[in-house]
């Protein structure tokens, strides 16, 4: 196991380009099942969730192969197997949304229920609900999913309860296939949902309103392969952005839409930072500013995502004043603040677990933490590097799943960071 280990003070400065959206790649990943053809996606990035994911179609028969300008080209026609394990499931719960693309091109699948998760529950109903809706027959057994259908999928009219990323996703992909025009309420509007119906129809397939609440899938009867580079990634971004304003220092991330997040920058601003928006470029200036508490509420797109409120808890420990953090959409994601208060911060938990009210302090200092998932391990990052003295950060594979080469990245933008084997 490794560990960061993190010399703070430094005040992040330079200019790094985003990579592509983790938590878009894992589903081109598994929609390219549905091609009948090679399928290559340009500009992956190196993270553990996507290895995860080359895994699991390997361990189906599927080739995957990174060519020589690092694009990964997959080759779904070689599937031998319609099973996922748990092994490999367990590690990621978005290698899941296997199951539709499964069953609508082969007629069958059984893949493996993701089970409990550090950050809640994560119940998987509104994906069985619609599989079922699309004439699956949908089993468990042994703590397997199994999905069965003859003949094609049939076109539904579907009303997910509430607004689900992964599961107005899976949806998406297991309804292209499908017989007639599936008609999707309520859907979640994430950038990430609009990148997989462009990719899939660039296959072929005719998908209207993603990103929208109401998404209609004109079936067709094959996808073709292709080519396809995801979005950047809007979270990755955003974690640079609060790494700098937390630092007070200046940084400008490119391949970086501003218009992903428009949540987080219009708080940056509140918080004091000065901030210019470029054609495909984000610059964040801190430098001799300070910082001011700002009051977060989480919420679907394109309210405040989850997946920054970690990060800017750290920001916020370090403000001027007092403010409060609502995390409205995972029951457990505050397992960052017992972390934080070791490093000084002052933090209570309320309302059940779902409101933290932080009192700004001066300054943090460095301790040892641990990382208990991805998003919580990156605010301890940025609090390393804005504290005084030196801080470790345990169990840096939560890291690695997301945010690639994040001690390299740093290094660059000057942070005193390395990683050590333990
Ligand atoms: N939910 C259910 N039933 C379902 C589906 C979801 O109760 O059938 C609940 C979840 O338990 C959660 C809420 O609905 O409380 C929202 O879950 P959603 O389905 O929207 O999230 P997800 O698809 O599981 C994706 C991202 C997460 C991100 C959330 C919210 C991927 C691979 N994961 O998860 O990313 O936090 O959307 O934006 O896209 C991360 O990158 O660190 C991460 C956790």
């Amino acid at each position: 196991m490794a560990l960061l280990r993190i010399q703070g003070g430094t005040a992040l400065c330079g200019d790094i380009v985003a990579s592509s959206a983790k938590n878009s790649v894992i589903n081109l990943i598994s929609a390219a099942l549905l091609a009948d053809g090679s399928v290559t996606l340009g500009n992956v990035p190196h993270l553990r969730d996507v290895s995860t994911m080359i895994e699991l179609l390997g361990h189906m028969g599927v080739v995957v192969v990174i060519n020589d300008r690092m694009e990964l080209e997959i080759h779904p026609n070689a599937i031998t197997s319609m099973k996922a394990p748990y092994e490999l499931v367990k590690t990621m719960r978005a290698s899941f949304n296997v199951l539709g693309p499964l069953i609508a091109r082969y007629g069958e699948a059984e893949v493996s229920l993701p089970g409990g998760c550090a950050i809640g529950t994560r119940p998987v109903d509104q994906h069985l609900k619609g599989l079922r809706a699309l004439g699956a027959d949908i089993t468990m057994h042994e703590g397997y999913v199994r999905g069965v259908v003859s003949g094609r999928l049939q076109a539904a009219r579907i009303m997910f309860d509430f607004s689900t990323v992964g599961g107005t996703e899976h949806i998406m992909t297991a309804a292209v296939l499908a017989e007639g025009t599936t008609v999707l309420e309520n859907c979640a509007k994430e950038p990430e949902i609009e990148d997989l119906a462009r990719f899939l129809n660039v296959l072929g397939a005719d998908i209207r309103g993603a990103g929208t609440s109401r998404i209609e899938i004109h079936g067709v009867e094959r996808l073709s392969g292709g080519y396809y580079e995801a979005i950047s990634d809007r979270i990755e971004v955003g974690t640079y952005l609060i790494a700098a304003a937390a630092s007070g220092g200046s940084i400008t991330v490119n391949n970086a839409l501003a218009s992903h997040n428009t949540a987080l920058l219009a708080k940056l601003q509140e918080a004091g930072a000065a901030i210019e928006i470029g054609d495909n470029c984000i610059t964040l200036d801190m430098t001799g500013r300070q910082l001011k508490a700002v009051n977060i509420v989480t919420g679907p797109y394109p309210a405040f995502p989850t997946d920054l409120q970690a990060q800017m808890m750290t920001l916020n420990c370090l403000a001027k004043g007092a403010s409060s953090i609502q995390e409205t959409i995972f029951e457990n994601r505050f397992m960052h603040v017992p972390e934080l208060i070791r490093m000084g911060a002052e933090i209570e938990l309320q309302n059940n677990n779902s409101v933290a009210l932080v009192k700004g302090v001066d300054r943090l200092v460095g301790a040892q933490v641990m990382a208990t998932d991805l998003r919580a391990s990156a605010s301890l990052v940025i609090a390393g590097i804005a504290a005084d003295g030196e801080t470790t950060v345990d169990r840096v594979y939560h890291i690695d799943r997301g945010y690639q080469q994040i001690e390299e990245r740093m290094q660059r933008l000057g942070v005193d960071i390395r990683r050590e084997a333990r």
